[in-house]
């Protein structure tokens, strides 16, 4: 009996001793970051990377027992040069993941690209929702959202609020109108009509002549999909048009995310839905937060955390396969079926690679975004017209 324990625990030992060693011995995993570094979403990019990085960090350097070696593109936010960014990762580079980007019509054409290759892409922000809809691909996952689905959630309290009439507000591309189309579904199920959708191109900050047509209508509410330096602009504009106290202003928490100290009073009171919040009391928020701000001297948001989260996504399915990323199939059916202990709490993938999960409301105070509510719990894609 006793022998037999011994050599049981012996070929274990070698086992374990066989899989460390492949793990050393193999390359490091080239990640490719392709994020935005300049133009109005540049911080968002910065905080993605450092959420990444922070996760890697905390795994001792591996994920799955393999080292990571970064390459990096800044995309610009502009879908004209994507193809060419994101093959540069692909061609070049010869990455084995991508992370990224912000931008829903940048992720578009790298969507595109990684299914053509068969690259693995894990999107840490972009929404667009034919993503994890019509162009899903078994290597493609999210860690953020879909565009419908904070803007559903916002459509939800807005419609619990009483209002009836409302007006959008945002800029011209995906993102924009994806998010816009949650919201009016959500408001007007619940009772409330938008009748006025405003647009101007990205990533254009002249909202006057927006403002003004604001003004004169007098809805019963705004709803805005802005992010970044643009939604810091809009929402000071906003207020020094003398509106944020006559016409109550909503939006997707990007609104008011990564943006607050910039935004300053014109901000406070924002009441807004999203995935995250700054003072989700758990032991795992918090540990997160406080890590994140010894090591980067800065608080987190809602996109440092997707980008972690896209970093434990990752090791979900390198742990499985011990750090082999050839083992292709097995990869991804442990990314797929993965429960990530995230920040914003505990969260799964949908059948198309789109996290279901929970959308607080927050209200803005001081620097925080603070939860007061939850809008919609397990909030699902509805991921139409995916295939795969
Ligand atoms: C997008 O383009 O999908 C996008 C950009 C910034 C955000 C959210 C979504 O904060």
């Amino acid at each position: 009996m006793r022998t037999r324990f011994a050599f049981t625990a012996l070929a274990g030992a070698l086992a374990l001793a066989a899989t460390a060693s492949q793990a050393q011995t193999q390359a490091p995993l080239k990640v490719g970051f392709m994020l935005p570094a300049t133009g109005t979403f540049a911080a968002l990019g910065d905080m993605i990377e450092k959420g990444f990085k922070l996760h890697v960090e905390e795994q001792g350097g591996k994920l799955g027992g393999r080292t990571l070696q970064y390459f990096k593109v800044d995309d610009e936010s502009d879908p004209s040069k994507a193809t060419d960014n994101v093959n540069k990762l692909i061609k070049r580079d010869q990455v084995d993941v991508i992370v990224g980007t912000v931008h829903s019509g940048v992720a578009l054409a790298m969507a595109r690209a990684a299914k053509d290759s068969k690259t693995l892409l894990i999107v840490p922000n972009a929404g667009a929702d034919a993503i994890t809809g019509p162009q899903c691909a078994p290597n493609i996952f999210r860690s953020s959202f879909s565009n419908w689905q904070p803007g559903y959630a916002t459509g939800v309290i807005a419609a619990q609020k009483g209002y009836k009439r409302a007006m959008t507000i945002t800029w011209n591309y995906a993102a924009g109108a994806e998010t816009v189309k949650g919201f009016t579904e959500a408001f007007e199920k619940g009772g409330g009509k938008v009748t006025k959708d405003l647009n101007l191109p990205f990533p254009n900050v002249e909202f006057q002549a927006l403002l003004t047509e604001i003004a004169a209508q007098k809805p019963d509410v705004v709803f805005a999909f802005f992010a970044g330096g643009g939604a810091v602009k809009f929402v000071k504009d906003y207020d020094a048009a003398g509106l944020r106290r006559t016409i109550p202003l909503m939006g997707s928490g990007f609104l008011t995310d990564g943006t607050l100290e910039a935004q300053g009073a014109s901000a406070q009171g924002l009441i807004t839905a999203l995935h995250y919040g700054d003072n989700i009391e758990t032991p795992r928020n918090n540990a997160f937060r406080n890590k994140f701000a010894v090591t980067y001297k800065a608080n987190p948001d809602v996109y440092a955390m997707q980008g972690y989260d896209a970093a434990q996504m990752l090791a979900a399915g390198l742990k499985a396969v011990n750090g082999d990323d050839k083992k292709r199939d097995a990869l991804i059916a442990a990314m797929k079926k993965a429960q990530i202990d995230s920040p914003r709490g505990k969260f799964t993938l949908s059948a198309q690679h789109n996290p279901t999960q929970d959308f607080y409301v927050r209200e803005v105070k001081g620097n925080y975004n603070v939860v007061t509510g939850v809008a919609v719990k397990a909030l699902a894609d509805p991921g139409r017209g995916c295939k795969m």
